[in-house]
């Protein structure tokens, strides 16, 4: 989720470049560079945002009228001068700029410095300008594709080579890349905003598609070099939609971005046999000899972590505590040497949950970290951390960082039950790989029912949240995405909770969301939706397709792909994110900026 430019033409590149680079920080912000082609490559990159980059090229003479930038949001290595982008190869003959994650990039790494090649970043993007490096023998376009046919993984590559300074040469799989189509000029970006103030006339590459710009001319190739003849899209959007792509909202946007962000998460780290291949994240010795899991979180990564306790209470033998952050830090702790504490944080910033991590290491507990922001202080504080490759996310309601965090736990769970039990199921892993098109097939088959069904609540007061074991994990995710952005009040409840109380609430029409996805639970939930449905309340009902009939206590069922109870989570919670959207749209409310809210939360 990082943010490309590149320029082709007559004028000085750094104008652009940097225009570009600032349209897409919304994309990546902890580091940014670009190279420029002036007889010789030119890079210019530094830590920081782009306003930073600007202060340094305004040191510098900057001259060329070929030229790559990038912003940069880490998934390999740290924020730092080294690990922008752009990276030389090792002859500083090749600069590249990616976007997306190199899956085998360790093992072509250990590969490439048998070979004799020098690195100097920690990044997965470096191995591709030394794998171009290896195969260039004067033609950048063969050498590229000859270098993507070692590459498993996402990438919109860009690359320049000093020896042939009048091209720019593109890749893209699984990441978007667009040129924009000028008079003697020629613009890429990976999104576009960035382009949108030059001209409206793009290609828009699809996967497996390269291309070689020059300042006149645009060949588009497919990967065995034949030539594609494209066809030129208008792009009709204003300059706000197209930082939205087209979407009303940076929430609505996330949400569908979950199917892409949980497959990031997964990349790398389950082989094609369903193998986890995750003890580059997590050393063995990290986890061997435990005797107790805890986990602390806030908000939404506490919903996370509620889910984390059931899977692994299930899983393990072992105790497992989950509290939340700002509670821990006033308790006595009750944690040593031998407790793993899993911390989860999308920001990596959260002051209550960077306070109890403090506490728990002060006794010596292992600390396992959840976080999507590499470089962020919990990643820095932990002995080890498990990254969401989420990307950036900017509605202040999290959808993307919670499925990627359930997608993380779940990777976690199952190498624990392999560390520490010698149990693998690989078939389970499979399931999980299956789970990024699963999310996409909900939105597409449900999305506009439940756009007609937020209608319901638009009036409502109160609105529950029902489920049992894992569902009730997820109903508590679900009202607080209600209440945060609509300002309909929501409350998650047990479903045997029920008629302790609550049930004095339910009356004619009253909303209720119910979960009925754990096998083992469908018989007693279905009995605790009678009471509801004899008071008259009016129930959403969301199962996993063939997981029986609920058409006595559903007014309105919403089926979704089946999966294993374990997974459902990933799956149910989609619903109540749309569910929470359009009834927040429907009410005029601000879905990205709720009132009294702030993405980070860095007091206590
Ligand atoms: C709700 C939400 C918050 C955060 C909470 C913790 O949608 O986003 O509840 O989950 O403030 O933030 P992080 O995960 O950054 O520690």
């Amino acid at each position: 989720m990082c943010g490309i430019v590149g320029y082709v033409g007559l004028q000085e590149v750094a104008p652009f470049l940097l225009q570009g680079l600032k349209k897409l920080e919304y994309r990546g912000y902890d580091s940014a560079g670009i190279c420029e082609l002036n007889g010789k490559l030119h890079v210019h990159k530094t830590q920081g945002r782009i306003a930073d980059l600007e202060c340094l090229l305004n040191q510098k003479v900057i001259s060329g009228s070929v030229g790559i930038g990038h912003t940069r949001w880490a998934t390999h290595g740290a924020p730092s001068d080294d690990n922008a982008h752009p990276h030389y190869d090792c002859t500083g003959n090749i600069a590249v700029v990616h976007n997306g994650i190199i899956e085998n990039y360790q093992d072509l790494k250990t590969l490439l410095i048998a070979e004799g090649h020098v690195f100097r970043s920690e990044t997965d993007t470096e191995v591709i300008s030394h794998l171009i490096e290896k195969y260039y023998q004067g033609n950048l376009l063969e050498a590229i594709g000859l270098a993507i046919k070692d590459l498993r993984g996402s990438y919109a590559i860009a690359v320049l080579a000093q020896d042939s300074p009048d091209e720019l040469v593109v890749v893209r799989q699984d990441s978007p890349l667009v040129i924009g189509l000028g008079m003697g000029e020629n613009y890429l970006a990976s999104d576009i905003p960035a382009i949108l103030d030059y001209t409206r006339n793009v290609y828009i590459l699809e996967d497996g598609e390269m291309a070689r710009m020059t300042r006149d001319t645009v060949e588009v190739f497919n990967k065995e070099l034949v030539p594609i003849d494209k066809a030129v899209f208008q792009v009709e959007w204003d300059p706000i939609q197209a930082e939205k792509e087209g979407f009303a909202d940076f929430m609505l946007k996330e949400i569908h971005e979950q199917p892409k962000a949980v497959r990031d998460t997964l990349a790398g780290r389950i082989d094609q046999d369903g193998n986890l291949t995750i003890s580059h994240d997590i050393p063995v010795s990290l986890v061997k000899g435990i005797t107790k899991v805890q986990f602390i979180a806030c908000g939404t990564a506490y919903h996370a972590s509620l889910y984390g306790k059931c899977l692994l209470e299930d899983l393990l033998e072992l105790p497992v505590e989950t509290e939340l952050a700002s509670e821990y830090r006033y308790k006595r702790v009750k944690a040593d040497a031998n407790t793993l504490l899993i911390v989860i944080s999308q920001s990596g910033e959260t002051a209550d949950t960077l306070g109890a991590l403090r506490l728990a290491k002060a006794k010596g507990a292992r600390v396992l970290a959840i976080t999507n922001v590499v470089g962020s202080t919990l990643a820095r504080e932990a002995d080890a951390v498990m990254f969401t490759h989420a990307g950036p996310e900017i509605a202040v309601a999290s959808t993307k960082a919670y499925t990627t965090q359930l997608a993380c736990l779940y990777l976690i769970a199952a190498y624990l039950q392999e560390q520490l039990l010698g149990r693998v199921d690989p078939s389970s892993l499979i399931a999980l790989t299956k789970i990024p098109d699963q999310i996409a097939s909900v939105l597409a088959m449900h999305e506009e029912r439940l756009r007609d069904y937020a209608q319901k609540l638009v009036k409502a007061t109160d609105a529950f949240f029902l489920g049992r074991g894992l569902d009730y994990a997820s109903a508590m995710e679900g009202q607080l995405k209600l209440k945060e952005i609509s300002y309909i009040h929501g409350e998650a409840l047990a479903g045997g909770e029920l008629k302790h109380g609550t049930l004095a609430l339910v009356m004619p029409d009253v909303p209720v969301i119910a979960l009925v996805t754990q096998s083992l639970l469908k018989e007693k939930m279905v009995s605790n939706l009678k009471e509801v449905k004899a008071r008259g309340g009016d129930i959403l009902l969301l199962a996993l397709a063939d997981s029986g009939d609920f058409s006595d206590v559903g007014d309105e069922i919403l089926l979704l792909p089946s999966t294993l109870d374990f997974l459902a989570p990933l799956l149910t919670v989609i619903p109540m994110q749309v569910l929470a959207y359009y009834a927040a749209k429907a009410r005029n409310c601000d879905v990205d900026k709720p009132r009294n809210l702030a993405k980070s939360v860095t007091v206590e």
